[in-house]
């Protein structure tokens, strides 16, 4: 892997995947600046290590400014952007029962959407008159398939599909039209996986086991598989690869 000494940004790095992200970084030598809205999050992440290669910044993705201040910051910790993973993201389950289905979309599609917009923008500014860089967001399964009935996650307005399905895309055009600049734009689209995110549903048995039973392999996935992936995908190894989205589920999405 050729990770080593290059600057990377990963968003969502105080939780889950993004943790896993940002660990699998620093073992590879990469410089990592650790973005995320969670600061108490952020500083328990120092427990990871990284050599004083590991830097924070508590960063709103869905805010421009803050999206615009992380790739400054980055820029000072050697001159470069390399990489930037964005990883953050909720679901509508994350928000207080009060909020409406109106307000649900709007801050899911906010987070999940638009704050790849806004961070690859940022990145992008830096990385194509540099003429390299590689991006990896992350989706999940559900950016080319819709939530199964059988689990009780949707009622067909829910923001979750249609923000991953969104950045699919984005990876898409964004890789299509910056390919030439030398920056490579991919996804990764992961199954379920144990998180925070999923820590609820998974504590009612018959639905853990439901997603289970949905992935062939008849398990969920843990962060660390991702971000290998993740890893691979951000590093020179994958230096044909772009505008693509990796399925890393278990053989959900073939069935
Ligand atoms: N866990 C899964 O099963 C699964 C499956 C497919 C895709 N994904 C995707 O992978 C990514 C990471 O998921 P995870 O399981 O690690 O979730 P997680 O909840 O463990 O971590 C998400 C992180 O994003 C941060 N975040 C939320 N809003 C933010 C904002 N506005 N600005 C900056 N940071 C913000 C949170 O504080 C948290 O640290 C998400 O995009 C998620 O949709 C997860």
């Amino acid at each position: 892997m050729t990770l080593t000494d290059s600057v990377a940004i990963i968003t969502g790095a105080a939780s889950g995947i993004g943790r896993a992200c940002a660990r699998r970084f620093l073992e590879e030598g990469a410089v990592v600046l650790a973005c995320d809205i969670d600061g108490a999050g952020l500083e328990k992440l120092s427990a990871v290590g990284g050599q004083g290669r590991l830097h924070t910044a508590v960063c709103d993705v869905t805010k421009r400014a803050d999206a615009e201040a992380s790739v400054e910051q980055a820029l000072s910790l050697g001159g470069r952007l390399d990489c930037l993973v964005n990883s953050a993201g909720i679901t509508p389950r994350t928000l207080p029962p009060e909020a409406d289905f109106e307000e649900r979309w709007d801050a899911v599609m906010a987070v999940n959407a638009k704050g790849v917009f806004l961070m690859s923008h940022a990145a992008l500014a830096v990385m194509r008159p540099a003429g390299r860089g590689s991006i990896v967001n992350l989706v999940s399964v559900m950016s080319m398939v819709g939530y199964p009935t059988s689990l009780p996650f949707s009622d067909g307005f829910t923001a979750y599909p249609h923000s991953k399905g969104a950045v699919a895309q984005m990876t898409r055009e964004m890789g299509v039209r910056f390919g030439v600049d030398g920056v490579r734009i991919n996804a990764v689209a992961p199954g379920f996986v144990y998180s925070p995110l999923t820590e609820n549903v998974v504590g009612d048995p018959e639905v853990h086991a439901e997603m289970r039973r949905l992935h062939p392999m008849g398990r969920m996935g843990e962060p660390e598989e991702i971000a290998a992936v993740v890893a691979f995908l951000a590093s020179d190894e994958a230096s044909f690869v772009t505008a693509s989205v990796w399925p890393v589920d278990g053989g959900y999405t073939a069935q």
